[in-house]
Order: C-alpha cells, then structure tokens, then sequence
C-alpha cells in the first residue's frame, strides 16, 4: 500500500514543482451554484478522491444566494458528477464522497451569513479535523470580488488561526484591462497576500502545458536549439468548433483577444520562449515568465493594423451543421463589433529571441478543436538533398489538446532505389506512453492550491504586463478615428483570408491541423 510519507519520498510523484501533499482543509465555494462548480470543480475534487489523492479531512462549502439544503445541493452534484467525470462514477466511493459537501445560503452582501459561515466553518474543522485551513474560491463575476473579500475580512475569515492557513482561488477574467486588473489585485491584495492568492488559468493546469518545461529542460537535446539560430518561428493555435454558447453577454464585452490571447495564449507563449528558471519554485518560474511578457515589443496603432487580424464569423457550417452567425447569437448586438477570432505576429524581444515571430491565433466556431504549438526550425542547408527541390523544416509540435502528446517531423528516405525524401513524424501520445488518460486541469489546479503550490496560478504583475500589451490592441482598435478592420470568415472555415495573407506576407503559412 502506498502512504502519503512513500508518496511525498518519492520524486517522480512530486512533478513539476515539488509539490508537497494536499493539507486538510475546507474548500469554500463562492458562487456555488454556478456553471463551474457542476462541471469543473467537484467532479475534479470527486477524481482527485478517486485518485487516492485527496486529504481525508477535506469539507467542501457551497456559498450561494439560491435556497438549496445540503441533501439537494448533494444530489444535484451528483447528477453532474456522474456527466462530467472523466472516471465515471464508483457508488462507494460518492456515498462517503457526498458526505464531505455542504450547502450554505447567502447573499454575497449579507455580513450575517459571512458570521454564519464563519460558525459554519468553525464547527466543521471539529467535526471534520480540517484544523482551520481553508480555500476559498471565487466562482463569480468580478464585479462580486470586492463584497465578498471585504465581508471574509470582515468577519476575520481571511486571518488563519495560529499553525493554520486561508487561501483564495480567483478565476478569470482577471481585469478587462490594465486599470481594472490593478484595481482587482489591490482589492485582493488588500485582504489576502499575493503568496495566498491563486489566480486561476486552467490552461496552465492542462497535462501538456505542464510538460513543455519538462521537454525542454529535462532533455538535452532541445534546448541548445531553442532558440533564434536554430527556430525560424513559433505558431501557437486554439481552435474552437463552438460557438459563445450561453456566454453572448460575457463575450460581447470582451471577444477573443481578452477572452484567450491575455491570458490563455500568452502563457503558453511564456513557456516556450521563458529562460529555465533557477529553480522550481513559484516565484523562480514565474519570474522567468514575467520577463517575457515584458520582453514583448508593444505595438503602436499602425502596428495593430499590420500585425493583428480580428475576425467575426458569419453564418456557415461546422460539422455539417448550419450554424448562426455570431451577430444573430442570443444576447449578441446585430452591430457587434466583437472579435472571435485574432490572429497576432508578435515580437519576443530579448536575445534569445531576436526576430523570431510568433504567430498566435485563436478562434471561435473553427472546423475542429485543438490547441497546439509548433516550433518550426530553420531549413536544412541546401546544398545536398534539398538542392533542387525544397525539403520541408522540422518541425516540433506540442499537442495541448486533444490527442495531448508531441510529434516531431523529420525527412526520411522513401525505401526504393531513388533517394526520394518525404517528411515523417515521430510521435508521443500520453494515452498510449502511459496508458491512461490525463487529469483535468482543475485537478491538477486544486491540488496544488490545496498544498500550497502557486506555481501554476498567475502572479499579479504577469496579469498586469499582460494587460498593459493587450490594451494597446484594443485601443488601436477602439480608439482610433480609423480602426482596422473586422474582417469575416464563415463559421466552419480556418478564419479570415487576412490572417492567411498575415503569413504569406513573411513566405510561411499556418499549419494544418
Ligand atoms: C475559457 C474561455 O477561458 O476557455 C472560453 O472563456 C473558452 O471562451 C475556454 O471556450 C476554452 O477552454 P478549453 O479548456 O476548452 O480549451
């Protein structure tokens, strides 16, 4: 039988960031009876229980302004579990599973049932021996976070009893821009310290993302090509088949560019284009993550016009099915100027990076889904087998989703009497390599919050570099008396012709994926 003691002895169970075990504690819910809580965060907390990987003492509070009773909130949880489980569901294992969960109702501007709360909670690290740690989690819009922290202050509830400690998970969107997000962190930072505070970006909990720091610093090979000699440039792509769903609200104020490239997308970038950091700490990593984010060359108005492509889709067809263009969502103006698309060519501009694009995109209502990097190298030289027929680049890509794995693209000789020369792939696949299938992000996400791990999470000032880039975008798109253009694509197609036209202009094209 493994213990946690052999677990925590053992370095390959300790990952990326040395993580410690997960501590007994109560993970509390704000905005419990949201979206996120069905899909996401308990059928992530019900694996990680499934796992073996889940502290014993762990109570799972949901804070919501709905009428629920324990019982309900619990059968409801587990209809969604049993849906969106990546492990199913074991009938054992949730009876005693449930039983951790609570419900308490509230409105978030209610001081009295923050005290409630805090007697609430008092009571269950009695009962449940979770010694007073807690994880509070803010599943609500933005405009909820300063009521609600300043209420847990104000009934004590973000002061740790002595030996014991509180933690705060924010989800995105982090700020709509520069301003909002400093605004969001100096609320927060009022009330939690930054080290106590776990900005959530799920794609930086995605198995793949995790694993571009291994590849490139746990093999030798790579690393002394990463970079301008050897990479003629980087494309990061993440494309989705939906639509914005039920979000037409959400999305309208804030579009592709916010939605994805602010956050999602740049930390990707951070992870190919980083220097390794000297050690695997939090703060080691994410210092070498800041750098790039402020490495990135600003774009001034006329270089948005250059440089970036936004789209919008129009009607058309995904999968073989008709679809609505975006204009004719629900709660989507008829004028929308709302980007679902963008395609960017950015600048890293550092040494290791001089003159090497990044093409990044991103998209709504695309043919598949898939996100993925591909690090294109510099062609051979052409002086042997290449010299009068080009001989494609090698190119390393790295699946993030789906199908999570890394292929690499070499040229071989076709077997015959010829030297005829064809581009082959060797290829991982997690699901094979390991055989079976990777956590969900949020797993690995709780778990580290939940040991005290922010090396995953986003720090204050990366939010913010990151704004401060991207609000140049928007500006130029906004403010300026003449904003590029919004151009069309059909929904179902790989995005607008600009965006093609954005690489051809440099002699290179998009993958196809
Ligand atoms: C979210 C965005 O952060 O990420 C959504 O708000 C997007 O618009 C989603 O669909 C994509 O996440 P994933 O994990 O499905 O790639």
């Amino acid at each position: 039988m493994t213990t946690h003691h052999d677990r925590a002895a053992n370095p390959l169970r300790e990952g990326l960031s040395n993580r410690p075990m997960p501590q007994p504690c109560t993970v509390v819910i704000f905005g419990a009876s949201g979206d996120l809580t069905y899909r996401k965060l308990i059928p992530a907390l019900y694996n990680i229980a499934s796992d073996g990987d889940l502290p014993a003492a762990l109570s799972v509070v949901g804070f919501a302004r709905r009428e629920k009773t324990d019982d309900s909130f619990r059968n409801e949880l587990e209809e969604a579990t049993r849906k969106f489980s990546r492990q199913g569901i074991n009938e054992e294992l949730w009876g005693s599973f449930r039983e951790r969960i609570f419900y308490h109702k509230s409105e978030f501007g209610d001081l009295e049932g923050y005290e409630r709360l805090a007697q609430r909670l008092n009571a269950l690290d009695s009962a449940r021996n979770t010694r007073g740690n807690r994880l509070f989690y803010l599943s609500v819009a933005p405009s909820e976070f300063g009521g609600i922290l300043e209420k847990l202050a104000a009934v004590g509830l973000n002061n740790p009893a002595e030996g014991s400690w509180t933690r705060v998970i924010v989800e995105k969107p982090f700020g709509t821009d520069l301003p909002s997000a400093q605004t969001l962190n100096s609320v927060v930072n009022h009330v939690f310290r930054e080290e106590d505070t776990y900005r959530i970006d799920h794609y930086l909990g995605k198995e793949t993302a995790q694993n571009i720091m291994v590849l490139r610093f746990a093999n030798a090979i790579f690393e002394p090509l990463w970079n301008h000699r050897y990479i003629d440039h980087v494309q990061i792509t993440a494309a989705e088949p939906l639509g914005v769903e039920a979000r037409g609200p959400y999305y309208e104020s804030s579009g592709a560019l916010r939605d994805m490239v602010q956050n999602h997308l740049l930390q990707l970038l951070c992870l190919v284009a980083m220097e390794p950091p000297t050690d695997l700490t939090a703060d080691s990593v994410r210092d070498e993550k800041v750098k790039v984010v402020r490495a990135l060359r600003p774009m001034k108005p006329e270089d948005v016009a250059h440089n970036v492509v936004r789209g919008q889709y129009t009607n058309g067809a995904v999968n073989g099915r008709e679809v609505t263009s975006y204009r004719a969502e629900d709660r989507v103006s008829p004028e929308s100027m709302t980007e679902t698309y963008v395609a960017l060519r950015l600048h890293v501009d550092n040494w290791r990076w001089a003159d090497v694009p990044f093409y990044v995109r991103v998209g709504k209502r695309l043919p598949k889904g898939g996100t993925e990097i591909a690090i294109h190298f510099k062609a051979a030289p052409g002086v042997l087998f290449n010299r009068d027929s080009a001989v494609g680049p090698n190119v390393l890509v790295i699946r993030i989703q789906p199908d999570e794995g890394i292929s690499l693209r070499i040229q071989a000789k076709r077997p015959g009497a010829s030297v005829k020369i064809e581009p082959v792939k060797m290829d991982f696949h997690y699901g094979t390599s390991f055989g079976k299938a990777s956590p969900e992000a949020y797993e690995r996400l709780l778990l580290d919050a939940m040991s005290g791990d922010a090396t995953l999470f986003a720090r204050s000032d990366e939010v913010e570099c990151a704004w401060r880039f991207i609000d140049l975008i928007e500006q130029a798109w906004h403010a300026h008396p003449s904003p590029p253009p919004l151009c069309q694509y059909p929904a179902g197609s790989w995005g607008p012709a600009e965006a093609d036209a954005l690489l051809e202009r440099d002699g290179r094209a998009w993958r196809r994926m």
